[in-house]
């Protein structure tokens, strides 16, 4: 029997999961500059595998029974792209440690499938992590040329 505890943690997933979501895909959107127009479609593709997530965690819910939360966590989009990529990094951080968690529960209740699915979650956000803290590496903000700011 699967335990409510469980559950939560299947919807903490999904809410995380709704919210990095849009939260990507309004970066993507909304991104400027240079550096923005190479990363735009990172975000993009990244966005859609968090809604796939969340699909997967919401399927697993409904069959143990619980019911899907439609609620996003708070939605941080940044005005650079730094301040983006900082801000994911950091959710992606919260991610791997919710989904390591919730890996040690599922097995411990003995929900395989779950865990298998929380494992193969766990494993895609490794790989965000590593994408954005590489597109980080080297970036500073602002980025102004000493004497340029007030030409004119
Ligand atoms: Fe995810
Ligand atoms: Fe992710």
């Amino acid at each position: 029997m699967v335990s409510e505890r469980l559950l939560d943690f299947l919807n903490k997933a999904i809410a995380r999961e709704l919210q990095v979501s849009i939260q990507y895909m309004w970066q993507h959107i909304q991104v400027t500059g240079l550096d923005g127009a190479v990363v735009e479609g990172i975000f993009r593709k990244i966005a859609i595998a968090e809604m796939k997530h969340a699909e997967r965690l919401a399927e697993q819910l409904d069959y143990l029974n619980g019911v899907p939360t439609a609620k996003p966590d708070p939605i941080f989009v940044g005005s650079s792209l730094v301040e983006m990529l900082t801000q994911d990094q950091r959710d992606e951080e919260d991610a791997i440690e919710l989904y390591k968690e919730a890996i040690q529960l599922a097995h411990q209740e003995g929900e395989y499938t779950t865990r298998r699915l929380l494992e193969e979650i766990l494993a895609d956000e490794e790989t965000h992590i590593n994408t954005f803290g590489k597109l980080l590496v080297g970036m500073s903000e602002p980025f102004t040329q000493p004497g340029t700011s007030q030409i004119g």
